[in-house]
């Protein structure tokens, strides 16, 4: 029997497009690790789906100025369709919106309570009294505790970092209405993580020290040192899965509750789909099921989730949970509200065909161990040296050898040659960097056979041999063929596309890596092989300039966001602007008016008579400073008094951040007093 493997990834919230880190982080690894596990002859079925409940869906909602449901039709089909594109090959990809899933989730939440897994506790939460709403955390606003940041959330204040409780917020307001909460009383059930820090700790810290990965391993272990608390399950929310009791009524299930049951739901839908038995998949302790995650959703894989696990008590647990850091962009950190990002739907818009050299390069730059970085210059580095040049050249060059001297045929060889074993080698590599989530190494070892192949071509010079030696010319190019043929099938996990074409290219048919770690030949004299065509091609400079270009502008408006700047007024027709009288004038007389510390009033030629104007610049400019400048003024403001002097106009000043202030004036120093400016 091959071993059952069941392989989840993180599931997407559906609260926007899919980014370069996410790809990197979670979707890309996961896919070469289903995939090669289906090579290698593995029972594989690989789920994944979005996660359309919590805040982050109902505050886009809000941003967006429409419903939640609209939300998530519309991110979940973007971001199905963008893991078709991208070939990630999902067995299931579902929606927690799904009514199977509302079954599922219910009826699990159901057991724990009538196990008494539960516990029921009222507290203080803050209610907003106009909107009629519990207020999540995110919810709340107010003046950090920490830093007197006045705009911190309840759960953290970004300005300094700090993680909060809505009641450490001072002066907290609603981002609903803007009004002062009133903490108000309700029940929620929890789960007593306390009471299963034996469990956890028999389970994963003795049990899975050598296995896991240091990140996951260390962060549950300092987790359970410091102590767990009662999490609650339920939520004060409308936007959710209603919790399957009376007496809960207007509740939901918290998202982080339903969303990880989504593995068992999706696989349910799946099998009855395909007409499999789902249980097999949870229920049998001999699968290996492995959850694909980021970093920050350790703590609900490794701890929440186990927990219900166990407590319902009918399900495995994982026997892996591969947590990936964090990729940054161009050194900055990724982020969806800032735009700072690389959304794959718009990458596959922008680079037709090229759906391998972003796996590529993001498996190179995987954020295994520790965070990692993205940038334009290296993706088209990589694509350009290592895949074209390194990797392209080598099957390009096979290609047009075996057409040219023996009309696409594969000559007389044979495979015990030392340079056949490096094929085995390869695959042993790949399997055991893979079989330790080792992607970047097993990508390496992928690209080392192309290189050795490369250099095996440049020492034996078959061009130089074919006229003088026929036998080692022949032997080459079969040698040259079977490296080309087991980078054709090698490469199916990491490069699926590339893989498919080469395949086609070399007319083989996919095998499993048993084969080709058995060191038989993979592909035999007298093999027709197809006319070479070009696998990967260069990316040019302005193809990346225009990626750095997209990039500055969204930096750009980031900056003009943050500058204190205020935002531009409401749209004026033309007819507005053209009531406006904006002329050149002359200062002929300034002077302070009494009593006061700002205004000066002054006499102004304006080509159309002479006016008197009282301005506040006094703090910024002495009187005698001012006469005979030629400044711009607004002639036809309706006058009014200003400590008793009548003002016939305005002055035009700018005022910088500081508060000082200058004047407006013509580029043209001998404009004549009167003229229009518009
Ligand atoms: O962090 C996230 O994006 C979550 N939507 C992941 C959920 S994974 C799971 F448990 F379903
Ligand atoms: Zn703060």
């Amino acid at each position: 029997m091959s071993k059952r493997t069941l392989i989840t990834s993180a599931l997407p919230y559906a609260n926007g497009p899919i980014h370069i880190g996410h790809l990197a982080g979670v979707y890309i690894p996961s896919d070469v690790y289903a995939r090669f596990s289906r090579k290698v002859g593995k029972d594989v079925v690989f789920i994944c789906g979005s996660d359309e409940h919590g805040i982050p869906i109902t505050m886009r909602a809000k941003k967006e100025n429409t419903n939640p449901q609209n939300i998530v039709d519309k991110y979940h089909s973007l971001i199905k369709d963008t893991f078709d594109k991208l070939g990630i090959s999902f067995d299931h990809y579902s929606r927690t919106t799904s009514k199977k899933h509302y079954a599922v989730s219910q009826d699990f939440f159901s057991t724990l309570y009538k196990k008494k897994s539960f516990i029921e506790e009222i507290s203080e939460q803050y209610f907003d009294e106009k909107a009629g709403e519990f207020l999540a955390d995110r919810y709340i606003v107010g003046t950090c505790p920490n830093c007197g940041n006045p705009n911190a959330y309840g759960d953290q204040c970004e300005s300094c970092g700090t993680t909060l409780s809505p009641s450490e917020l001072m002066e907290p307001r609603s981002m609903l209405s803007g009004n002062t909460p009133v903490l108000k009383s309700t029940k929620n059930w929890y789960l007593p993580l306390n009471e299963y820090e034996d469990f956890l700790q028999d389970w994963i810290i003795k049990g899975h020290e050598k296995n896991w990965k240091s990140n996951v391993y260390g962060q549950v272990k300092s987790w359970l040192t410091e102590g767990l608390k009662p999490r609650a399950m339920t939520r004060d929310l409308d936007w959710g899965i209603p919790v399957p009791l009376e007496k809960a009524k207007g509740k939901v299930l918290y998202v982080w509750f339903d969303a990880p049951i989504g593995y068992i739901s999706f696989t349910q839908e799946w099998a009855e789909k395909t007409g499999k038995n789902w249980k097999d998949y949870w229920k049998d302790p001999s699968t290996e099921l492995v959850h694909f995650i980021g970093k920050d959703n350790i703590v609900f894989h490794c701890i929440i989730f186990p927990v219900m696990l166990k407590a319902h008590g009918d399900y495995i647990l994982p026997g892996n949970v591969p947590a990936f850091e964090f990729l940054n962009l161009e050194n900055e950190k990724i982020s969806t509200s800032r735009n700072w990002a690389v959304w794959a739907h718009e990458y596959l818009e922008d680079f037709p065909g090229k759906q391998d050299v972003l796996r590529y390069v993001l498996l190179s730059s995987s954020p295994e161990t520790k965070d990692n970085n993205f940038t334009w210059k290296d993706f088209q580095t990589k694509n350009n040296s290592e895949l074209v040049g390194i990797y392209g050249n080598f099957i390009n060059r096979v290609t047009v050898l075996l057409h040219k001297y023996y009309g696409g045929k594969v000559p007389k060889g044979t495979a015990e040659a030392s340079e056949f074993l490096e094929i085995s080698k390869t695959t042993r590599g790949i399997r055991k960097s893979l079989e330790k989530y080792e992607f970047r190494n097993a990508l390496s070892t992928l690209m080392d056979l192309a290189r050795f192949g490369n250099l095996y071509l440049q020492n034996r010079k078959p061009w130089k041999t074919f006229s003088r030696d026929k036998e080692k010319t022949e032997q080459t190019l079969f040698i040259a063929a079977q490296i080309a043929a087991g980078l054709a099938h090698l490469s199916e996990p990491f490069m699926p596309f590339s893989s498919e074409k080469l395949l086609n290219m070399f007319r083989l048919a996919p095998i499993d890596w048993e084969k080709l770690e058995s060191g038989s030949p993979l592909i035999l004299t007298g093999h027709l092989i197809r006319e070479p065509s070009l696998l990967f091609s260069k990316i040019e400079d302005n193809e990346i300039e225009k990626q750095i270009q997209k990039l500055l502008l969204t930096k750009t408006k980031n900056d003009l966001q943050n500058c204190g700047v205020k935002p531009m007024k409401e749209l004026i027709d033309f007819e507005d602007f053209s009531k406006i009288d904006l002329r050149t004038v002359t200062i002929l007389s300034a002077e302070k008016v009494e009593n006061t510390d700002k205004l000066l009033k002054m006499q102004i030629n304006t080509g159309v008579g002479v006016r008197t104007v009282v301005s506040g610049i006094a703090e910024g400019f002495s009187p005698e400073s001012l006469v005979g400048k030629q400044v711009v003024a607004l002639l036809n403001l309706t006058p009014r008094k200003i400590r008793g002097i009548e003002s016939q106009g305005m002055l035009l000043l700018t005022t910088k951040s500081d508060g000082k202030f200058s004047f407006v004036v013509p580029e043209d120093r001998n404009v004549e007093n009167g003229t229009e400016i518009g």
